[in-house]
């Protein structure tokens, strides 16, 4: 017994891509897309093409009215029967999976006519359309194999996950859409009530509530491939509305954790079975790559060498070495490649949306310094430079960030390590996945002067750390370390997580600090302070970027090729024309008056 339906049932006995020599004589139906049309003189051919491939439909013996073949234009929908024939030697086609048959079509059916003079594009081919036509005709790019096998690689990848969540005795739990702010850092989207004038709903930012409240309720292994919705500047790798693997466990160590995003990385990426994660600190990882997501699969690696200038003559240096700044340094070996003057003054341009004044450089030139700063730079302290570093020494060029602002300096520096990255095509294929721990448990929001949850406000701090945070001093709490963790590959930050608050008074002073007042606290969070009281299990768990995950294994660089209906940068459908305006009878329901 055939252990699928299969074709049983559909207009067609097999798809496009399925026809082979064994089928010669069969009687088949194909339905598929118009894909192109050749008149050969009298001889006509049409290539019919599905998500699957493509055949040849001959039309040699043909006996029904040609005139048919005009409504075939390109991308019209068509049915066509007959028998499967083998190709003459000198037609076969290599490159088509059915290249050695076709169909010789004895009727014909026109299912959908496409109106070719107004298609805004083919989708097949070169394509020329921009951005914006093809997300406006989404359902027309959306026929390119391309984007069929993403979507294809979407469904498997979130099966594989499943699996492997199951099977270490997890259960799929869904929580609600229209439910109470969860703050994740966004704004948040809002729906406002019919029944309860003048109130609103939130769109979960993520379910992080309503998995620790499944934690309190007993449900010890949850995970969801959930939708979330964030309010924030989109940028290639963010979309408003995306899609997570969202976990969280009961009685965990971070042990437990990393283990499982192991297994599991290991059967999404296909990685060898003894696969472990590169471990480092964010303390370590911010000092080595300025970033906490960096792609560790080139060097360039940044040393701090503040003190080395603390007497120098030049005061892009002098300034910050004497004034509690920073100042890094990073080696390009001339095995690497140079940089053109050009590139070289060019940095200050990549600095500067990072509040960088400039990159000053030197080069090291048959072991002599020339250029740029080289005159401010002793012997001595270029030894000192070289005996530090790790990416080598002698000829090459050096370069430093300097800032008072120890965040400048990262920023720059990770900045100028990425875009040195494609100039000099340093970037390998395959992957690298990154463990960073010890996350600062909170921020300084330097324009509203308060901290603000590094993770989210669910976060623990370290055990060592509960009785300091409960004094709240604003020093200990400045660089306070938390029991939280990301997951990065290649650069893209793809999952994050935590051990989680589980004693109600920790909660409470958690909300204080982010200067929430009581009343704040117990209107928004009130249901969830009290859920602590009456039991909680300690637990933890993380989440993975779903979309994130997909574009690194589909090697694109943009988050709209891997959804299928995706949104702009400023979050707008162009399909559909959402947002839109309500209509006056919505307001009217909804209770809202509108400046229109
Ligand atoms: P976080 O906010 O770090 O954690 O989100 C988890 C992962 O989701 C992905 N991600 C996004 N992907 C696309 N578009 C976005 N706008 C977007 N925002 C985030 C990232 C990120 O690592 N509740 C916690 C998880 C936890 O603590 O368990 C949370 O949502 O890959
Ligand atoms: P200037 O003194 O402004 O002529 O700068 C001399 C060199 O120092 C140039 O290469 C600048 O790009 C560089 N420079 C300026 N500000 C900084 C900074 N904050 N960090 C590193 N280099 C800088």
């Amino acid at each position: 017994m055939a252990d699928t339906i299969g074709n049983f049932g559909l207009l067609r006995s097999h798809h496009c891509a399925e026809l082979r020599a064994e089928h010669v004589g069969s009687k088949v139906t194909l339905c598929g897309w118009v894909n192109k049309y050749r008149d050969l003189g009298g001889l006509h051919f049409i290539d019919i093409r599905d998500k699957h491939g493509l055949t040849q439909l001959s039309f040699e013996e043909f006996k029904g009215d040609f005139s048919i073949l005009k409504k075939c234009s390109l991308e019209s929908v068509i049915l066509a029967r007959g028998v499967v024939r083998e190709r003459p030697e000198n037609a076969r086609n290599n490159k088509m999976d059915t290249g050695a048959v076709e169909l010789l079509v004895s009727e014909l059916e026109v299912l959908s006519q496409c109106d070719i003079d107004a298609i805004p594009f083919l989708p097949m081919g070169p394509i020329d359309a921009s951005e914006v036509l093809r997300l406006k005709y989404r359902y027309l790019d959306l026929r390119r194999p391309h984007l069929q096998k993403i979507l294809q690689l979407r469904s498997t990848t979130a099966l594989r996950a499943r699996e492997i969540l199951i099977n270490e005795g997890f259960i799929e739990v869904e929580t609600p859409i229209l439910y109470k702010s969860t703050p994740e850092g966004a704004r948040d989207y809002v729906v406002p009530s019919r029944v309860h004038p003048g109130h609103v709903y939130a769109l979960p930012q993520s379910p992080q509530t309503l998995k620790q409240l499944l934690m309190i309720g007993g449900t010890d292994k949850y995970f969801q491939i959930c939708r979330c919705f964030r309010d924030e500047d989109l940028r290639a790798d963010r979309q408003p509305e995306f899609t997570q693997i969202d976990i969280e466990v009961s009685f965990p160590t971070q042990e437990y954790i990393k283990s499982l995003v192991e297994k599991m990385l290991i059967r999404l990426f296909d990685l060898e079975a003894n696969f472990k994660m590169t471990m480092m600190s964010y303390d370590e990882v911010v000092k080595l790559y300025g970033s906490d997501k960096p792609d560790v699969r080139y060097g360039l690696k940044q040393m701090i060498v503040t003190d080395l200038f603390t007497d120098s003559e030049f005061g892009v240096f002098a300034n910050p070495a004497k004034n509690n700044g920073m100042i890094k340094a990073m080696f390009i070996p001339a095995s690497m490649g140079t940089l053109a003057r050009k590139d070289l003054d060019g940095l200050t341009d990549i600095v500067k949306p990072h509040g960088g004044k400039g990159v000053a450089f030197f080069k090291v030139e048959k072991g002599e310094l020339t250029g740029g700063v080289s005159k401010f730079i002793s012997k001595e302290i270029l030894r000192e430079l070289e005996s530090r570093s790790t990416e080598g020494k002698g000829d090459g060029i050096w370069l430093f960030n300097a800032d008072t602002d120890h965040d400048v300096v990262h920023a720059s520096a990770d900045a100028v390590r990425r875009f040195l990255a494609r100039k000099l095509e340093l970037i390998k294929e395959g992957y690298a996945f990154l463990w960073v721990y010890d996350f600062p448990l909170l921020e300084w929001d330097k324009e509203n002067n308060r901290f603000a949850a590094r993770h989210h406000p669910f976060t623990s701090p370290k055990k060592d750390q509960y009785e300091k945070f409960l004094k709240g001093q604003k020093e200990d709490l400045m660089n306070m370390p938390a029991e939280a963790y990301d997951i990065v590959c290649n650069g893209y930050e793809i999952g994050g997580g935590s051990l989680r608050i589980y004693r109600n008074d920790v909660q409470d002073q958690m909300f204080k600090i982010l200067g929430m007042t009581p009343e704040d606290t117990k209107r928004q969070f009130g249901f969830f302070i009290d859920a602590l009281k009456f039991g909680t299990p300690p637990h933890g768990g993380l989440a993975f970027g779903f979309d994130r995950i997909i574009m690194l294994l589909a090697k694109t660089d943009s988050i709209s090729d891997v959804i299928a209906f995706p949104k702009t940068t400023s979050a707008t459908d162009l399909m559909s024309q959402a947002p839109s305006e309500p209509s006056d009878a919505q307001l009217k329901e909804l209770h809202f008056k509108w400046d229109r």
